[in-house]
C-alpha cells in the first residue's frame, strides 16, 4: 500500500500557509488490510478510516459517480486497483487535487501547481458538477484566498452558473450549506463569498433576499455608495476587518433585507425597513437552520440598528425599551455585539470607513446606568411581583434620565 497526503494540506503547504488538518489517501489497500493495521472505520460502508494514533483521516483511493439528486445520490468504488490519478480527478479544484508522498514528491496530474501560481480556482473535470456544494466551496475559497490574488477561472464560473440554474442547489441540506456559509463568513474577505455567489447566479437561489438588494438605491447623504447591495458587502467587510465573530457577521449580512421590499416610488428612502425586514431575516435563518445565537442577533440588529445610530437622540424611555429588548441584564454580550454590528453598519459606507462612532460608548454607558439600579433596596421597601417589576423599570428610567443629562453638552 502507498500513502499520500492530499487536498488542503498539500495546497496550503505550497502556498506557505499553516496546515491544520491532514487528509491522506491510501492506494493499493483493502478495507481488511486497513482494519488489520488498527485503523478505525468512520462509517459502516464508507472507505474512510481514522489513524489509530493521530486520528487523521485515511481514505482508500476511490472513484465516484452520481446516481441521483443531492448528496445522498452517490455511488463509489474503492478497490486496490483504483489509481491515485483516478482518485484525484473526482475532486473539486485543481489546487485541491494534488498529492504528496513522504518525500514531498508531488503528484499533480491536473496542474494544480500551475493554477496555484496563476492564482486560479479551476475545476478538475466535469465531475465537479456532481456535488452542488462545490459552488459554495469555490466561493468560500475565493473569499479565503482573495488577499493572495486568487480568482475563479471563467470556465469554472460558467459551470457554477449551470449548476445554479439546474435546481441542484435546492437539493443541498441546510446543514451542509450552513457549514460552508459560516466558514466563508469567517474568512478574511467574506464579501468575496457573496460576490462570487452572485456572479454565478447562486445567490439568487440560496439567498434571494440578499440578491435583491443589488440595484436598490439609498439616500446619498447617508450612503455615498448608494447601492444597498454594495453597502451590505462593505458592512460585512468591515466586520471582517474588525475581526468580529460569526454572530456579528451574520447580522451584518442580513441587517438591511427590508430595503429589498421598499416600493420603487419610495426610493431612495426606506421607511420602516427595519421592521419590514424581519420576516425575511426569519426566512433566511430558518432556511439554513442557523444557530440560535446568530438567528437572534440578526433579528435584533435588523429591528434596532437605526435606534443604534440615533442613540444620542433617543428619549430615555425609548432607550430603556431598547435595553429591555436586549435583556442586557442577563445577556450583556449580545448587546455588545449589537453595538458593534451598528458600528460596522455606520462604517460600511463609501468614504466613511474611518468615522468615529460615539453612539457605541453612549450605549455602553446607558447599559451601565440601567444595570446600576439595585433590586435589594426595593425588596426591602416591600415591593414584590408585578409592582416590583414596575418599580425597577421606574428606577431604571430615572437612572437613564440622569445619564442623558450628565452626558449632554
Ligand atoms: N473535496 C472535493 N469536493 C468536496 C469536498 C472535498 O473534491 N465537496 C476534496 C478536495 O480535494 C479537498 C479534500 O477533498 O481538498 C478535502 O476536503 P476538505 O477537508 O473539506 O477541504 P480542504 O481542501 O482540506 O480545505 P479546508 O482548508 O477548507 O479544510
Amino acid at each position: 500500500m502507498r500513502i499520500y497526503k492530499v487536498g488542503g494540506a498539500v495546497r496550503d503547504r505550497l502556498l506557505g500557509k499553516p496546515v491544520t488538518d491532514i487528509d491522506w489517501v491510501v492506494v493499493g489497500a483493502t478495507t481488511e488490510e486497513m482494519l488489520a493495521k488498527g485503523f478505525r472505520p468512520v462509517g459502516a460502508d464508507f472507505p474512510v478510516f481514522l489513524h489509530p494514533k493521530s486520528g487523521e483521516e485515511y481514505a482508500l483511493a476511490r472513484t465516484e459517480r452520481k446516481s441521483g439528486r443531492g448528496y445522498g445520490g452517490f455511488t463509489f468504488h474503492a478497490s486496490p486497483e483504483v489509481t491515485l490519478e483516478e482518485d484525484l480527478i473526482r475532486r473539486d479544484l485543481t489546487i485541491n487535487a494534488m498529492a504528496e508522498d513522504d518525500q514531498q514528491n508531488l503528484t499533480d496530474p491536473y496542474h494544480g501547481q500551475r493554477d496555484l501560481e496563476a492564482r486560479l480556482l479551476r475545476h478538475v473535470s466535469p465531475a465537479f458538477a456532481e456535488d452542488p456544494l462545490r459552488v459554495l466551496r469555490v466561493a468560500r475559497f475565493a473569499a479565503r484566498y482573495a488577499t493572495l490574488g486568487f480568482t475563479v477561472a471563467p470556465e469554472t464560473l460558467a459551470l457554477m452558473h449551470q449548476l445554479s440554474e439546474s435546481g441542484e442547489l435546492e437539493a443541498l441540506t441546510p446543514e451542509r450549506s450552513w457549514k460552508e456559509i459560516s466558514r466563508a463568513l469567517l474568512e478574511d474577505q467574506p464579501q468575496v463569498f457573496v460576490e462570487v455567489l452572485r456572479a454565478c447566479g447562486a445567490l439568487k437561489v440560496l439567498m434571494p433576499e440578499v440578491d435583491a438588494l443589488f440595484g436598490i438605491p439609498q439616500p446619498p447623504a447617508h450612503h455615498p455608495e448608494i447601492d444597498t447591495g454594495a453597502h451590505t458587502l462593505s458592512v460585512l467587510q468591515q466586520a471582517a476587518l474588525h475581526k468580529q465573530p460569526l454572530t456579528v457577521r451574520w447580522a451584518c449580512l442580513l441587517h438591511d433585507l427590508g430595503k429589498g421590499l421598499t416600493p420603487e416610488d419610495e426610493w431612495p428612502r426606506h421607511i420602516a425597513h427595519e421592521f419590514k425586514g424581519l420576516k425575511l431575516i426569519k426566512a433566511v435563518n430558518e432556511r439554513f437552520k442557523v444557530p440560535r445565537d446568530c438567528q437572534e442577533l440578526a433579528l435584533l440588529v435588523g429591528e434596532y440598528h437605526t435606534h443604534g445610530h440615533r442613540a444620542l437622540e433617543l428619549k430615555p424611555s425609548t432607550l430603556l425599551e431598547l435595553l429591555q429588548s436586549f435583556d442586557i441584564y442577563r445577556r450583556p454580550q449580545r448587546f455588545e455585539e449589537f453595538i458593534t454590528a451598528c458600528e460596522m453598519d455606520a462604517r460600511g459606507r463609501k468614504g466613511l470607513e474611518e468615522r468615529s462612532y460615539p453612539q457605541a460608548d453612549y450605549l455602553r454607558g446607558a447599559a451601565t446606568a440601567a444595570r446600576s439600579v439595585a433590586v435589594q433596596p426595593l425588596l426591602e421597601k416591600g415591593f414584590k411581583g408585578p409592582e416590583l417589576g414596575e418599580e425597577i423599570k421606574r428606577e431604571r428610567l430615572k437612572a437613564l434620565k440622569a445619564y442623558k443629562e450628565a452626558t449632554s453638552v
